[in-house]
């Protein structure tokens, strides 16, 4: 019944968990609303927040938990991706914690981990199976041959979905991180207002820097030949291009899962969060037959309970690292 303790410090959120034998008691967060006013997040400024955040984080998730910090089996912690300011304050604090107590210390793929978050309750996907990661920093199509099998069937060129819904959003003047409410705005408007360009990448890749440029052009016209016409038509807008980018993703999953030949289908990361892509690949799992699987709110997002389910894993397999293990800011799935 192993109790591990997940640490989570990959971008502007802190966060810490407990799992009891592949169940979570407990899921701390720290967000960080510093960064608001710069519109992203500011390295330095996220790296000083966990340091603030990180043992208060721990120590709620514990009392939470109902357990004594004596009874924690291993420590687990985001190596990367991510920044790496940020890394260095969860892996620093997850290799003195398990130091002190004389404990494994476990590393997770953050990727990885926002894949396993499916694991977190039941039902859980059958492997192999197929997952669509969509967050700030990454648009992946992964085949989950087992917990840390992954193949990598395609991957963005250029920006991520999270990136296409935040920096639209900053075009729309809202401010970041904008992707949940362009999601509220979309609810108010028309999908079929506008038409924004699909691209033509070949494969399973992904491409979505021309949607931000198109989107750009069309708002700056728009308001040259009608001035307050984006103040007037944003849920349009935002209805139209969430609708695009939901096309783009969906068509791709549609494309890998008939090229694999699997039934289970599942999304994880932060965009797996809106209820355009929800909503749309419910709607797309009855019309292919497919089990869909859709991550709570809360495990979407950046998390410490996907990080304590990837460490009961590795726990399980005794996969364990040793003090010498360093933050990666780029780490493949
Ligand atoms: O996985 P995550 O929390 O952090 C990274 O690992 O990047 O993902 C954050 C991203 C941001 O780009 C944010 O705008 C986007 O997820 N996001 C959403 C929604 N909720 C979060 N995008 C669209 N609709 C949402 N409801
Ligand atoms: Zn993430």
């Amino acid at each position: 019944m192993p109790i591990i303790l997940g640490i989570e410090s990959s971008c502007d959120e802190t966060s810490a968990a407990i799992s009891i034998d592949g169940k979570i008691h407990s899921n701390i967060i720290a967000n960080q609303t510093i960064h608001e006013k710069f519109g992203g997040v500011v390295p330095e400024l996220a790296s000083r927040a966990h340091q603030q955040n990180i043992i208060p984080a721990v120590d709620q998730a514990i009392r939470e938990a109902k357990i004594h910090k004596n009874e924690i089996a291993a420590v687990a912690f985001t190596r990367g991706p991510g920044l790496l300011g940020s890394l260095l304050v969860g892996t620093s604090f997850a290799k003195a914690f398990a130091l002190a107590r004389n404990i494994p210390l476990i590393e997770v793929n953050h990727m990885q981990a926002h894949i396993l978050a499916h694991f977190i309750e039941d039902p859980v996907p059958a492997f192999p199976f197929l997952c669509l990661t969509v967050s700030g920093g990454h648009t992946q199509l992964v085949l989950v041959n087992g917990y840390f099998e992954m193949e990598l069937l395609g991957y963005t060129l250029d920006d991520a979905a999270g990136e296409a819904f935040d920096k639209t959003a900053k075009i729309l003047g809202l401010p970041y991180p904008g992707g949940p409410l362009i999601d509220r705005y979309a609810q108010q408007g028309n999908p079929q207002a506008f038409t924004f360009p699909e691209p033509q990448i070949p494969g399973l890749n992904f491409s979505f820097s021309g949607l931000k440029t198109a989107i750009l052009y069309f708002v700056q016209q728009k308001e040259r030949e009608v001035p307050g016409f984006l103040q007037t038509h944003l849920g349009d807008i935002c209805a139209s291009v969430q609708e695009r980018i939901v096309s783009i993703l969906l068509n791709k999953l549609k494309r890998a899962a008939r090229e694999v030949g699997v039934q289970d289908v599942a999304i994880a990361g932060g965009v797996s969060a809106n209820s355009g892509l929800r909503n749309a690949l419910i709607a797309l799992g009855e019309q292919q037959g497919w089990r869909v699987f859709i991550p709570r709110f809360e495990y979407c997002t950046d998390n410490a309970a996907m990080i304590a389910i990837a460490g009961h894993y590795k726990y399980l397999a005794r996969d364990f690292v040793g003090q010498d293990v360093a933050p990666l800011a780029r780490y493949n799935v």
